[in-house]
């Protein structure tokens, strides 16, 4: 389970102080698809950066699968996101000089996996994505929906419980971002908690809840 309670963030000091978050809780349970929704500069990307461990609150609690991860130090920090979290981006964020199958892989290095089964294991999440034939690719050599398919493979090849997706679909044409949804459904299928940020209602509507979020506070209604 995934629990936020009271979270802050305030960035900078003074005239330049931004107030991100202002004070917001929510539980996701283990299994769920949420979207987030809200306007550009709502604080959408705080609040995920902040779920994936990759920032740390101003203020507030945040408690994912028992652990208070903001009571952490920042390399106990580092090694729960490795082994709690998946990262979908909306730019797919692939490192350009690797193939398919060797991005896939990274999750699986960091986490000290060998070679011939880190081979095999990214192989199947390849494979779940539909990227059998493509993965010895580079992802300039492959289309949009392609590359960020091969980024859900990526999310899921550590085996990670949470996957939290950025705007997955703002780089894509209508029918491949649907595609993409239908993805996150086959995983969330599997048994994975999911957290979509979105501004495109018609993603939204394909999760099972939506949170707005509004000026750094959030609402389960419009
Ligand atoms: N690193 C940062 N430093 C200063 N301000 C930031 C930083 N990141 C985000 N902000 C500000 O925080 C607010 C929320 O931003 P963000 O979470 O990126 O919104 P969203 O993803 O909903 O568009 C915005 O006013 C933004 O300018
Ligand atoms: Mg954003």
């Amino acid at each position: 389970m995934l629990k936020v309670e009271n979270l802050t963030k305030t960035y900078g000091k003074g005239d330049s102080r931004v107030d991100a978050l202002r004070g917001i809780s929510f539980t996701v349970n283990d299994g769920e698809m949420v979207a987030v929704m809200g306007r550009s500069g709502a604080g959408k990307s705080t609040l995920l950066n902040i779920l994936g461990c990759m920032d740390t609150p101003t203020g507030g609690s945040y408690t994912l699968d028992g652990i208070e991860v903001n009571k952490l130090s920042a390399k106990e920090r580092n090694r729960f996101r490795r082994d709690h979290v998946g990262f979908v981006f909306q730019n797919f964020a692939l490192m350009g000089q690797y193939s398919l199958l060797e991005n896939v892989e990274l999750p699986l290095v960091a986490k000290d996996v060998r070679k011939a089964e880190r081979r095999r294991i990214a192989m199947d999440a390849l494979k779940s994505v539909g990227l059998t034939g493509k993965a010895d690719r580079n992802p300039a050599r492959v289309s949009g929906g392609q590359q960020q398919r091969a980024a859900i493979a990526r999310a899921i090849a550590g085996g990670n419980n949470l996957i939290l997706a950025d705007e997955p679909t703002g780089a894509l044409d209508y029918s491949t971002g649907a595609e993409v949804m239908e993805l996150f459904r086959d995983l969330q299928k599997s048994g994975k908690t999911i957290v979509i940020v979105t501004h495109e209602k018609e993603i939204a509507d394909k999760c099972d809840r939506i949170l707005y979020i509004s000026d750094g506070k959030v609402s389960e209604t419009l």
